[in-house]
Parts: C-alpha cells; sequence; structure tokens
C-alpha cells in the first residue's frame, strides 16, 4: 500500500493568512485562517503594508493552529508548500520566507505554488472524483479567465479579460454605492432585494473568449453619479441586482459557448467569485442545457485559503516539478498560469 502524503501549506497572497495540513492532495486535515478583513474594511481596501505587517504578527500561531488541529508535527510532513505569487509582493514575502525557514530547519522539500493554480485545485478537495481534462473559468480579484486543462495537464489560455477583472468590477461597484469592502458579497446581498432590469451596456455578441468589466463598472459609476447629481435617492438594491445579471450572463455566455465549440462536458468554476451564488446558479443551468456538469468548490474554499494551495502543491510535489530549493524560492507579485 502506497503512504500518505501530508503537506502543510502557506497562503498569504492578499489579506489571509493561512495555513492548512492537506492528505494526498484531496484531504483537508486541518486549515487554520486569520482574516484581516475587519481591519482593511476601515480603509474601504486592501492596504499592502498594513496586510504584510499583520501576516508577519499572525503567521507562526496560524501555523502552530493548523499542526495542533491536526494533532500532528512538522517532522509528520512530506513537504511545505506556499504561495509565492501572483499577489502583493509584501505579502507574499511574509508566507514565502515562513516557509522557507520551516523547509530548511526541518529538511523538507519546498514547493512554490502559483495561486491561482490553487484556486482550481480547490475543487480537488471538494470533488474526489473530478479528473482532467475539463474547463476552468478562473474569476477572482485580478482574474477573469477561460482556460483549457487538457488531459496532460497543459493550461490553454481561450479567453482573458481586455480590462479589469470581474472581481474588482464587484468592488468598484460596492465602493460607489458605499457598501462595505470585500465588495462581491455585498453586492451579492442588495442584489437579493431588487429588481434588475437596468441594462447599463448593451451585452455584444462576438467570437472570442475575452471579457471586458471596465464598460459595465464605469456605466454604474456614473448612473450613480448622475442620481447623486440630481439629489435623489440611489437605488442600492436594483443596481447591485442589475450589475450583477449583466456581470454575471457574460461570464455564463462565454463558458457556455467554449465548453460547446471545444467538447467539454466538464466546466469548473474557480477564484473568489465563484463563491457568488448567482453565477452558480446560472451556470449550474446553462451547463444542464448543453448537458455539461458544472463544478464549484464549497464556499470555504472559494476565497484565499492554504488548502487550496495544499492541494496543488501536493500536484508539484508528485511531479517533481514544483519542487524548489528553499533558499532560491523568489516571490512575484505577477506570474502567469
Ligand atoms: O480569489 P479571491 O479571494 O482573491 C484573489 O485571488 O483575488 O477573490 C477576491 C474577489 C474579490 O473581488 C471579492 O469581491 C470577490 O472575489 N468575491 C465575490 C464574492 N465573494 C468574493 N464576488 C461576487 N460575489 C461573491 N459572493
Ligand atoms: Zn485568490
Amino acid at each position: 500500500m502506497n503512504k500518505d502524503t501530508y503537506i502543510l501549506a502557506i497562503e498569504s497572497s492578499c489579506d489571509d493568512t493561512g495555513v492548512a495540513i492537506v492528505k494526498n492532495g484531496r484531504e483537508v486535515i486541518s486549515n487554520a485562517i486569520s482574516s484581516q478583513i475587519d481591519i482593511h474594511t476601515l480603509y474601504g481596501g486592501v492596504v499592502p503594508e498594513i496586510a504584510s505587517r499583520n501576516h508577519a504578527v499572525n503567521i507562526s500561531g496560524v501555523c502552530k493552529e493548523a499542526l495542533k488541529r491536526a494533532n500532528m508535527t512538522i517532522d509528520d510532513m512530506d513537504a511545505i508548500a506556499v504561495t509565492y505569487g501572483a499577489g502583493l509582493l509584501g505579502a507574499l514575502i511574509v508566507g514565502v520566507n515562513f516557509a522557507k525557514g520551516l523547509a530548511y530547519s526541518h529538511h523538507k522539500p519546498l514547493i512554490g505554488v502559483n495561486h491561482i493554480e490553487g484556486h482550481i485545485a480547490a475543487n480537488y478537495i471538494a470533488f474526489k472524483e473530478l479528473n482532467l481534462p475539463f474547463l476552468c473559468l478562473i474569476v477572482s480579484g485580478g482574474h477573469t479567465a477561460l482556460v483549457e486543462i487538457t488531459e496532460s495537464s497543459d493550461r490553454k489560455l481561450i479567453g482573458t479579460t481586455t480590462d479589469d477583472a470581474v472581481g474588482e468590477a464587484f468592488d468598484k461597484v460596492a465602493r460607489v454605492l458605499g457598501l462595505p469592502y470585500p465588495g462581491g458579497p455585498s453586492v451579492q446581498a442588495h442584489a437579493k432585494n431588487g429588481k434588475s432590469d437596468i441594462e447599463f451596456i448593451k451585452l455584444h455578441k462576438s467570437n472570442d473568449f475575452n471579457f471586458s468589466y471596465s464598460g459595465i463598472k464605469t456605466a454604474v459609476v456614473n448612473y450613480v453619479h448622475n442620481i447623486e447629481q440630481r439629489g435623489e435617492k440611489v437605488p442600492v438594491d436594483d443596481i447591485c441586482a442589475s450589475f450583477q445579471k449583466q456581470a454575471v450572463e457574460m461570464l455564463v455566455t462565454k463558458t457556455i459557448m467554449a465548453a460547446e465549440k471545444f467538447g467539454y462536458k466538464k466546466i469548473v468554476l474557480a477564484g473568489g467569485v465563484s463563491a457568488n451564488a448567482a453565477l452558480r446558479e446560472a451556470m449550474t443551468q446553462a451547463g444542464e442545457k448543453i448537458g455539461a456538469k458544472v463544478y464549484y468548490p464549497e464556499l470555504s474554499l472559494c476565497t484565499d485559503n492554504a488548502a487550496m494551495i495544499g492541494a496543488a502543491g501536493y500536484i508539484g510535489f508528485k511531479n517533481g516539478k514544483g519542487i524548489i530549493s528553499p533558499l532560491k524560492i523568489v516571490p512575484s507579485s505577477t506570474i502567469k498560469l
């Protein structure tokens, strides 16, 4: 019988300090997280310098907590995995240096994980039977991309945003409406009570698979400013419902078009915006119409967490491609998939 593989994974790319222990890339043994949302809410968004400082304060305690919950020690681990990009540089430096220290002092292999690979791998934890190939829609604060993940694990980018990421648009709409950070969940909550009949932009049919969110973002901002200038009450709920409907429609239309064109029956959602209930529902329904199953992780695995880094790290550990010497790994604010 094969021995089980345990990975201790670290995530610190934005405002969540996470440490998790993952077994065989698919089972979460413990998943400790320290969120800084309450701190950054005071500023209306993540302040990079404050995020770095809080990672530095919290990371050791979060790591101890993850090991305690798992009733394990570092010596029980087969490898240490860490997000080395993309993200806020100062925040990444804290996680990477902590991981380097652990790996070096305990003689463990170190695996550098691309944050976006982590978001995709969250689905391997949620769906033990999920295997390649599949079509993946990556939707986060920094990414909006349609990627084919082939049988041999190659990534083929077939569409991306030409300007803003969809999560960025959710955050901007929330800000202009005076809703708390992070914007996505606030917009979703208000959308529930609103009518979705404001058409911010005309959705054009096109044959490519690219997205654009700056047009709708600017349209919402202008709409709100015009109402404010007239001294009228801003219909927050209706604006949220209408924006969310159009934003989701763009994602669903392009994804279904791509699934049909390239013959995918598995559509996987990854990244923070995949927590959006309207997106999950609309994509599932549209998928059913073309005989495709739609996968998305449970809410706690959609937004940033270390368990997903452990799942992605396991793949890099097993194929040997992810292993980096602890003294060589360098954090990077931008990396490609
Ligand atoms: O993946 P993530 O946690 O961090 C990045 O890697 O960027 O994604 C964060 C983004 C934010 O823009 C946040 O507003 C959005 O995901 N988000 C949502 C929801 N929950 C988080 N957007 C729409 N609806 C949600 N329920
Ligand atoms: Zn993320």
